[in-house]
């Protein structure tokens, strides 16, 4: 289906595959699974409504969480190679956010005399469109075309052509269960012609504490950033959710070597879900989880990629090997 094409004011193009009927109908479904399985387990692509966008955008500064700060060192260090190695006209990124950081990749393609166009992709629109407003403002002459969308299902709908650079940032990635990444580590090796790149941040293993710490900070953001979903399905899904109700729950799952954040019911529930026409029942300490955030070490993330058809050039990390960002290309 060809996408619904606006242009605004400031001429910035925006692809839209998701619009809000679609989204509507798609929370619907991932819901009607999700609240009916056991345990209960919903996708995280749901927190991002622009609240949700506007409270992750506040967890990336609170002190406990470093993948951000980690990351943008990464990047400051790295973006000058980066581009060199890439000379990318086109950088895509994918689950772009607020594209806070990834100015520092825009300057360097740009100190490079390569940039030309700039992708951001992202299901929540209205970030999206602030994002890239600021951008086009900011970097004149450069195309920006925001494409509303999954990347679990609409990458085939980059254009293709010139070199491209897609980014993939913050760890997002490991917000995927494996078998999820690597239909989509497969999907972008798909999209990527001998000469482009892709670029991706990966979160470390580290001592479960500080894991932990950072999915539960003091100051109660990330508690309020996972309690949002409960106002999506809320406002979405005609559901009668009281956040308290349930408390935050963050647990590391050594044999699964990630963080899941979870909602535990603090007493036994009936939720009314309108839109779905039930009544979900919750006993007292159930955990619906809400969120997997996998931790890496350089070899899976190297073998993941292989399996893709990737092939890793480069890997840096931060000074304390906290987090990684990695470039890799097609295999020949
Ligand atoms: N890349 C930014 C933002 C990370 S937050 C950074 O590094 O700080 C994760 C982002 O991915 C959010 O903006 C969210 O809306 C987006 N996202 C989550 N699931 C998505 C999906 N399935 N398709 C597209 N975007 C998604
Ligand atoms: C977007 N993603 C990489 C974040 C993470 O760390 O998994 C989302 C997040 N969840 C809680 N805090 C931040």
């Amino acid at each position: 289906m060809s996408p619904r094409r606006k242009f605004d004011a400031t001429l910035i193009t925006v692809d839209v595959h998701l619009a809000p009927e679609t989204m509507h109908h798609a929370l619907r479904n991932d819901a009607q699974a999700g609240l009916n399985a056991m345990p209960k387990d919903i996708p995280p692509k749901w927190f991002y409504d622009h609240y949700g966008s506007q409270l992750f955008d506040e967890i990336t500064k609170v002190a406990e969480y470093y993948p951000t700060r980690c990351e943008r060192s990464i990047l400051m260090t790295q973006a000058a190679t980066i581009a060199e190695v890439t000379k990318a006209d086109t950088l895509i990124e994918l689950g772009s956010g607020t594209s806070d950081k990834t100015t520092v990749l825009l300057d360097a393609l740009r100190s490079e005399g390569t940039l030309r166009r700039f992708m951001p992709f992202d299901v929540s629109e209205q970030t999206l469109r602030a994002a890239a407003a600021l951008i086009s403002t900011n970097y004149p002459g450069t195309e920006v075309h925001a494409v509303v969308g999954d990347f679990e299902q609409h990458l085939h709908t980059l254009p293709v052509g010139g070199k491209r650079l897609i980014a993939f940032l913050g760890g997002t990635i490991g917000n995927l269960e494996p078998a999820k990444r690597a239909t989509f580590l497969q999907d972008v090796a798909n999209q990527l012609q001998l000469g482009d790149h892709f670029l991706l941040g990966t979160d470390l293993v580290k001592a479960p504490e500080r894991l932990i710490a950072a999915y539960d900070d003091q100051a109660g953001i990330t508690a309020l950033f996972n309690k949002n979903l409960l106002s999506v399905l809320n406002r979405e899904l005609d559901a009668d959710f009281d956040h308290s109700d349930f408390t935050h729950v963050a647990a590391w799952v050594p044999e699964r070597q990630w963080i899941e954040m979870r909602l535990e019911a603090r007493r036994d529930l009936e939720v009314k879900v309108v839109a779905l026409n039930q009544v979900v029942r919750f006993a007292q300490g159930e955990q619906m989880r809400t969120e997997i955030s996998a931790k890496f070490r350089r070899d899976r993330v190297e073998s993941e990629l292989a399996d893709a058809g990737l092939t890793m050039t480069h890997w840096w990390t931060d000074p304390d090997g906290d987090f990684a960002v990695s470039l890799s290309t097609p295999s020949t």
